[in-house]
């Protein structure tokens, strides 16, 4: 099949159909210099592999030990439950929502195909975890426990949880049941490996967790559910190319961040990502911890406090044009709305020219469901611009592994870049520790003493708990 490109629109940011509130090309031009200066910046860093998200593209022989590994697993198991949260789940949900659909789970074996339901419990809702129990039997269960520094509290205690229901339920054989992805070396995890022999793969050292999706993290999941992960890579490869050039005006992924960017010195503080898809809403959830954590700071790179970066809200099309649209169009003009729009749907409705006789909907029957779907979103777009509000549009030809992966890796390459125009490390994420160390503080954990009693004391205040 040939392929078209996931292309950036941003005619509804410029003054040209915003007067007041859009961009112009001036401004834009504007960040000509500084775009250089990242982009040298990046490529000089990812020549001496410092950003090693670059390479997982080309990382195609790991993807094929992972497609052996899924192909082999299929043959003894018929479920996959992902252990992880934030980066370490986020990445494989959105491929997987994407690609196979939010009911996939429930078709019978035989309209399957070889492909395996994947659960993914990014949380610890004792309730949550426990209604996943009722579902699955045991013996015919994977388990991938995946967390980069193979610490995080949440994945250890659902690991510890699981791993004890397996001794209890398969016996002696319960190892087989457990892959792990992790640090090649580091962490928790892997001396688990080394002692206990579990079958593991390799998160590459570097790649942060919400820059992880196209590693073993995303990939081994996604081939689970049988999702063709060589095109996937195939497709953020073309996007690299793309993302790889200079030109600020050629570089859709560098252009969608110079738009965030000067948005939010608008004042356009929001940043709403809203896919027109029900299958790729998870895609806008992704795309919001990516943003949020690597562009939400205090310090800028010279150190100086800066509290920094738009605040990311994820909405879907259409239906939540009858729950926040009402809010971007009339409320403070504090948002830039970002659409993902799918050129192509894969199924055809059309609605009965025979519909019933009350009522005036006999115009609806000369219409697809997909027809509908894309008016909404053309005149949701239109309004939002009659009314100052500023957006832009990501095209994704088709709900493809290939366009998947061009979008993921765009999107990935922006967020990378914007750090440079926000000037903050978009790779580490401080300030989620603070909260950790507090966690291990009333959990008694060694060496987190100290941060217990900064915790606020259990009677608090009863003025105000009314
Ligand atoms: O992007 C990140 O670095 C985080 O969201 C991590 O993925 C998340 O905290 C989970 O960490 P880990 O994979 O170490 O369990």
């Amino acid at each position: 099949m040939s392929h078209s490109d996931v292309r950036l629109d941003f005619n509804f940011a410029m003054d040209l159909s915003l007067p007041e509130e859009g961009l112009s090309v001036k401004e834009i031009e504007g960040l000509e210099a500084i775009a250089r200066e990242i982009h040298r910046g990046l490529v000089a860093m990812k020549e001496v592999g410092q950003i090693p998200f670059y390479q997982l593209p080309y990382q195609e022989e790991s993807a094929l030990r992972l497609l052996q590994k899924a192909n082999e697993y299929r043959e003894s198991f018929e479920n996959l439950v992902v252990l992880g949260i934030g980066g370490s789940a986020l990445g494989a949900k959105a491929v997987i929502s994407s690609l196979q659909g939010p009911t996939f789970n429930l078709l019978p074996p035989e309209k399957r195909g070889r492909a395996m339901r994947v659960f993914i419990c990014d949380n610890i809702d004792p309730d949550a975890l426990s209604a996943l129990l009722d579902l699955l039997d045991f013996k015919k269960t994977l388990f991938n426990v995946i967390s980069k520094s193979g610490d995080s509290i949440e994945t250890m205690s659902q690991f510890t949880w699981m791993r004890q229901l397996l001794i209890d339920r398969v016996g002696a054989d319960w190892r087989r049941h457990i892959v792990v992805t992790t640090d090649p070396v580091k962490g928790n995890l892997r001396a688990m490996v080394a002692e206990e022999g579990f079958v593991s793969f390799e998160i590459p050292p570097g790649v942060g967790g919400r820059f992880s999706v196209l590693s073993p993290v995303g990939l081994f999941p996604a081939a689970m559910a049988g999702v063709d992960i060589q095109e996937l890579l195939s497709g953020a490869r073309r996007a690299d190319v793309r993302a790889a050039q200079e030109d600020l005006w050629l570089n859709p992924a560098y252009m969608l961040a110079a738009v965030q960017y000067l948005m939010f010195k608008k004042k356009k503080n929001v940043l709403v990502l809203m896919p027109y898809s029900e299958m790729m809403f998870p895609i806008a959830e992704w795309y919001c911890q990516l943003w949020a954590e690597s562009i939400g700071k205090r310090f800028s790179l010279k150190g100086e406090e800066v509290n920094t970066g738009s605040t990311p809200v994820a909405a879907c099309g259409v239906k939540d044009q009858h729950s926040q649209l009402q809010l971007y169009m009339e409320g403070p003009r504090d948002k830039f709305i970002l659409f993902f729009l799918l050129e192509h749907f894969q199924k055809n409705i059309p609605i009965p020219k025979e519909t019933f006789e009350q009522g005036n909907l006999s115009y609806l029957g000369s219409h697809t469901m997909e027809a509908i779907l894309k008016a909404e979103a053309q005149a949701t777009e239109a309004a939002l611009r009659d009314a100052g509000r500023p957006s832009s549009r990501v095209l994704i030809p088709r709900r493809t592994p290939y366009d998947l992966g061009q979008l993921l890796f765009l999107l990935e390459v922006a967020t990378a870049f914007a750090g440079g125009l926000f000037e903050v490390n978009p790779f580490d994420q401080p300030g989620v520790e603070l909260g950790k160390k507090m966690t291990g503080g009333l959990l008694g954990r060694p060496g987190h003493e100290a941060f217990k009693d900064l915790v606020p004391p259990k009677k608090r205040n009863e003025q105000f708990v009314i």
